[in-house]
């Protein structure tokens, strides 16, 4: 069976409440031509409330962009998987390599937090990704083999994990890899999640992250085991976001 595709917008510590408006537009275009395509945007964690609100009942889901591994407490900054869900989220964004590489953490970090998020129910969008230097050391599937080893948990379901690709020297660059390269890394992680998931590794979305445009959507979409987009900078503006989203 086909597995739905996914296009997430990570609007990283990008936009205020002035920019909700662009969430309300792609909501809008989304109730008038409903896109082939779940949607999902991930807006930093103080305008979560007021986009859940803002969103009505339009079909655009809310993410967070990282969450704590505890329920509570004296964590200072910080904010639980439960509060993302409370605050009306159904997903959060976990490994992230800017939270890898500028916060130091590791699988097993992103493991936690992945199970913090299907505690509070929430999906979990795993990253994994290859940086310049390890890639031109050959050793892009070692290491995306080796991170969604460690940072997925035992108990991820094809209902509440979806893994994104991002090849870190393509984030922000304007670089992507070839679509040659993206089916290669993909079949690779499809492979290993049925080895370890069996059907549910099956049904588990792999995006693909890095430098998405409406340019390049379309022929990154069509890549075997691409089963969606996690979109940074060209999901700020609703017109470039709905260009990818169109790529469905
Ligand atoms: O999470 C999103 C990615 O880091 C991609 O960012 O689309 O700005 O390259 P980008």
């Amino acid at each position: 069976p086909k597995v739905r595709a996914l296009v997430a917008g990570n609007w990283k510590m990008n936009g205020l409440r002035a920019g909700i408006a662009e969430a309300e537009a792609v909501g809008r275009a989304l109730n008038e031509t409903p896109a082939g395509a779940d949607v999902m945007i991930c807006p930093p964690a103080t305008l979560l409330g007021p986009m859940v609100a803002a969103l009505g009942d339009s079909t655009v889901h809310v993410g967070g962009q990282d969450c704590h591994v505890n329920v509570s407490g004296a964590f200072t900054g910080d904010v639980s998987a439960e509060m993302l869900a409370d605050a009306g989220a159904t997903a959060v964004i976990v490994g992230h390599s800017e939270r890898r590489s500028l916060h130091g953490e590791l699988d097993r970090d992103v493991r936690a937090k992945a199970e913090a998020a299907h505690r509070a129910g929430l999906s979990a969008i795993v990253c994994v990704g290859e940086t310049a230097g390890e890639r031109a050391a050959a050793l892009t599937q070692t290491v995306v083999s080796r991170q969604l080893a460690g940072s997925l948990p035992d108990g991820a379901r094809a209902a509440n994990t979806v893994v994104a690709y991002e090849p870190v020297w393509a984030i922000g660059t304007g670089l992507t890899p070839t679509v040659e390269d993206v089916a290669k890394v993909h079949a690779a992680i499809r492979k290993a999640l049925v080895a370890r998931f069996g059907a549910e590794g099956q049904g588990m979305r792999i995006l693909y992250g890095g430098s998405v445009k409406p340019q390049n959507a379309r022929e990154l979409m069509a890549v075997p085991d691409v089963n969606g987009a996690l979109v940074g900078g060209a999901s700020l503006k609703a017109a470039d976001f709905l260009g990818i989203i169109a790529a469905y």
